[in-house]
C-alpha cells in the first residue's frame, strides 16, 4: 500500500499572520507524503481570518479532506469561523499535548494554530501529533454527541427565531 494511502488527506488554509507558518507546514507534509490541498492564502498581503476557517471546516465536513489545519495570528479567529460550520471540532492547541488530546477525546477535525505565537518547528510537532494520533472512542462519545445535539438544537432554535 502507498504511502499516501494510509495518511489522511490534509485540507490546510491561514490568513495573512499564518501565512508563513502554513507554509512550513504545508512543505513538511508534502516532503513526507501527505495529500495537501492548500485553501490559501497565498501571500503576507492582510486578508480574513473568517474566509480561510469556513473554507477548511466546509472542506473536512464534505469529506474532501480527512482533518484540517487552520492558522491565524492567534489561531482564535480562525479556529471560531472553522467552528460554525457545522459538523467541524476545531481545537486550538499551543502544544503537543493539546493536540494529542484534542485527537483522543475531542475527536478534533482541525487543528488551529498561532501563526504569531507558535514556532514553525514547534507547529509541525503538534502537526504531526494531530495527524498520526486515533480517538479513543468510549467514554468521549458521549460527550461529542452532546456537542452534536446543541447544534442541532441551536440550528432549529435558530430557523424558529427566523421564520
Ligand atoms: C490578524 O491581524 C489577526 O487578527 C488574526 O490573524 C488572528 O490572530 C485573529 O484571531
Amino acid at each position: 500500500m502507498s504511502d499516501s494511502l494510509t495518511k489522511p488527506r490534509v485540507v490546510i488554509g491561514s490568513d495573512h499572520a499564518g501565512f508563513s507558518v502554513k507554509e512550513i507546514i504545508r512543505k513538511h507534509l508534502e516532503s513526507t507524503g501527505y495529500a495537501v490541498c492548500d485553501l490559501g492564502t497565498s501571500s503576507e498581503e492582510s486578508v480574513d481570518y473568517p474566509d480561510y476557517g469556513k473554507a477548511v471546516g466546509e472542506h473536512v465536513v464534505s469529506k474532501h479532506a480527512d482533518l484540517g489545519i487552520a492558522v491565524c495570528g492567534t489561531g482564535i479567529g480562525i479556529s471560531i469561523a472553522a467552528n460554525k460550520v457545522p459538523g467541524v471540532r476545531a481545537a486550538l492547541a499551543h502544544d503537543v499535548n493539546a493536540a494529542c488530546l484534542a485527537r483522543e477525546h475531542n475527536d478534533a477535525n482541525v487543528l488551529a494554530l498561532g501563526g504569531r505565537i507558535v514556532t514553525g518547528e514547534a507547529a509541525i510537532e503538534m502537526v504531526q501529533v494531530f495527524l498520526t494520533t486515533a480517538y479513543l472512542g468510549g467514554r468521549h462519545q458521549r460527550r461529542l454527541d452532546k456537542i452534536a445535539q446543541i447544534e442541532k438544537e441551536e440550528r432549529g432554535a435558530a430557523a424558529r427565531r427566523a421564520s
